[in-house]
């Protein structure tokens, strides 16, 4: 059974990713045109929307038609230390204040979220459980990081799972959805001479002991978080590879941070656009085994992850 989904802030398409056949998105909304694009070039069979996500109101979203379950990853500069913790007065907050309205009044049958663990903490939060109360929600949250499970990159994250189908409950979540995996398994050896991606010696000596330096041939090792700065800033956004017989360091390649978030080797990013640009897409995006986890707490997904311990 392919179960309907509306992908809100869906950039590159995690959810869409997670999910592969077993979902199509009767709308995959977001404000970033590049995101788009590349959501569409790997999910041409989705509906995807370049919009604003603040201008929409019931009847626009009521006439895309019927979505079993939403999907929410609004920003999370709100709930971050250096986006100053402003939560709900922060205006990256306003998408997600309008799809509380949005749920007051459509009520999907059932609705997942993923953020930073400040998330978890917030007003923002509140907001959000007061209003799935009002609308007849069970829910269950966890913050969780993929190497709790032997996956071999760093991403504590918070997330939801909520359905108004109480009698069914939320079911425990899979555990195998996340698999152990050697963090080389993730690294393709040709980026080694791509120049865009090797770092300079006068980098190296300047951060050496502030950035972290992964070995690729280290069986238990973790890469850092990759975020959105990753490329722009140079400590705290991801980690550096080690380049065979230590020869210097490189930065690993977009494609590469993908595969650290368990993207399949079938999702492209398109190889005419550098790599500063699709940085940031990669590192807004979500880890798929811990999306596909909170989406097994779903009875709608039941047969998807039937095999699943
Ligand atoms: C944390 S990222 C989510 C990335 C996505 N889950 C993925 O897999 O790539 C937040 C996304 O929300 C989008 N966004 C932020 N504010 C928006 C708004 N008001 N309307 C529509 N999209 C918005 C951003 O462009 C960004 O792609």
């Amino acid at each position: 059974m392919t179960v309907s989904m509306v992908e809100w802030h869906c950039g590159i398409g995690g959810v869409a990713a997670a999910l592969g056949d077993a979902a199509k998105a009767v709308a995959a909304v977001d404000i970033h045109r590049e995101a788009l694009e590349i959501y569409r070039s790997n999910f041409p069979g989705h509906r995807a929307i370049c919009r604003n996500i603040e201008s929409l109101t019931p009847q626009m979203v009521a006439g895309w038609g019927f979505a079993d379950f939403w999907w929410m990853s609004p920003p999370c500069q709100p709930h971050t230390v250096l986006g100053h913790r402003k939560d709900l007065d922060d205006p990256r907050s306003a998408s997600l204040k309008r799809l509380l309205a949005l749920i007051a009044s459509l009520k999907p049958p059932n609705l997942a979220m993923e953020n930073v663990p400040g998330f978890a903490e917030s007003q923002s939060r509140q907001a959000l459980l007061d209003t799935l109360e009002s609308a007849g929600y069970a829910w269950t949250e966890e913050v969780i990081c993929p190497t709790a499970f032997g996956w071999p990159n760093r991403r504590e994250r918070y997330y939801l799972a909520a359905s108004r189908d109480t009698s069914a409950g939320l079911a425990s979540p899979k555990f195998d959805l996340i698999r152990p995996k050697p963090m080389g398994e993730c690294v393709d050896a040709e980026y080694d001479f791509d120049a865009r991606l090797i770092m300079d010696k006068a980098f190296i000596t300047r951060y050496a002991g502030a950035i972290h330096e992964a070995d690729r041939l280290h069986p238990s090792e973790r890469t850092n978080c990759f975020t959105s700065a990753y490329g722009r800033s140079p400590t705290r956004t991801g980690s550096y590879l080690k380049l065979p017989n230590g020869e210097g360091l490189r930065r690993f390649a977009p494609q590469e941070v993908l595969a650290l978030l368990d993207f399949p080797d079938t999702y492209r990013l398109p190889v005419d656009v550098e790599p500063r640009k699709l940085w940031p897409l990669a590192g807004n995006s979500l880890t798929l085994g811990a999306t596909r986890r909170t989406l097994s707490r779903l009875a709608i997904f039941a047969d998807r992850f039937a095999g699943e311990t």
